[in-house]
């Protein structure tokens, strides 16, 4: 068998017979297809079906699948919590609400001529020409595709449904300039507290060349840290970059972030952007 069909006979057996034998009185779900929703819906950022055609385990892209199956191994290792999970898939097919008892994501923050929205159709072709930039992408794996920044464009405006908050599209002077805001992080990263996938929140700022260089980050992240901590009531933020990333890096030091040490990001196989630099945010005082 080729490493993908092992990979893929995992996931089955993952789903189809290791999550529902280890189903618990406390799981919201017991059976196969419902896992196999929670966790390809996760790994997607949405409804699977709307980026992959069905059968998942036939067609998810390995990338996709991998997430889903670590998502999977963690619920059953109890590191993560599956009826969060849950709670974002059905929010996402429109059965829930977004976790918890988070009052409505506002329509927009604005501070001046700063406009932090939610994402329009219209976005997708300014972020898919700023995340062709390989200077904005630089320690971000590169450039992406046409089709990869319309998922991402999906699947980050899709954060704000599942989660409550996410990153917001900033608009300045009436121009889509990129995104800034505050993701649940989904995956295990190895740092004190990033072990369980969905508990720490990280805020992240992707601007198009243009718009670098005038304060925006700094701005819009400042507005959106005030609405997690007052209207979400987030306790602490992290964020991380690449540790050669020095322009990410400020911006995270003019927010007053703690550097907390450095770990070896899972997801890039290579140095120069393996190694991260991590920051702390405490928002207790922030909320008043
Ligand atoms: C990271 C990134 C968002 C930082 O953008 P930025 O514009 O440098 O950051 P800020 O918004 O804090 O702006 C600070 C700059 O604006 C200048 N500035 C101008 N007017 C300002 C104002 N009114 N207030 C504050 N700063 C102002 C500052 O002097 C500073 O410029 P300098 O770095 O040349 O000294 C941007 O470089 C980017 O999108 N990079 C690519 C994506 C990326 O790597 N993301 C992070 C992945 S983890």
């Amino acid at each position: 068998m080729s490493a993908a069909a092992d990979r893929r006979a995992l996931w089955r057996d993952l789903v189809e017979r290791r999550l529902p034998d280890a189903a618990r009185p406390g799981w919201p779900v017991r059976l196969d297809h419902c896992f196999a929703r929670i966790l390809l819906d996760n790994a997607c950022g949405g409804p699977w079906r709307e980026s992959v055609r069905p059968p998942a385990h036939v067609n998810m892209p390995e990338e996709g699948l991998e997430a889903a199956i670590a998502l999977g191994e963690a619920v059953l290792a109890g590191a993560a919590d599956l009826a969060l999970l849950n709670r974002r898939s059905l929010a996402w097919r429109g059965k829930a609400v977004h976790s918890g008892a988070v009052p409505p994501v506002p329509a927009d923050l604005r501070d001046g001529e700063l406009h932090l929205r939610r994402w329009l159709p219209a976005d997708v072709a300014p972020f898919a020409a700023l995340n062709a930039d390989p200077e904005v992408m630089a320690h971000l794996l590169g450039p992406r595709t046409g089709p990869e920044s319309a998922a991402e464009a999906r699947a980050l405006d899709g954060r704000f449904a599942a989660d409550g908050f996410g990153p917001w599209a900033v608009e300045q002077g009436g121009r889509f300039r990129g995104f800034v805001g505050a993701l649940r992080v989904m995956r295990a990263l190895p740092f004190p507290g990033g072990g369980r996938p969905g508990e720490a929140v990280e805020l992240a700022w992707r601007l198009a060349r243009d718009a670098w260089g005038r304060g925006l980050a700094t701005r819009a992240a400042r507005l959106a840290l005030a609405d997690i901590a007052g209207r979400c009531g987030i306790r602490t933020v992290v964020a991380y970059t690449a540790t050669g990333n020095h322009r990410s890096r400020a911006v995270m030091e003019r927010l007053g972030m703690v550097p907390s040490g450095t770990f070896a990001h899972p997801a890039v196989p290579e140095e120069p952007t393996r190694t991260h630099v991590l920051y702390r945010l405490d928002l207790a005082g922030a909320a008043a």
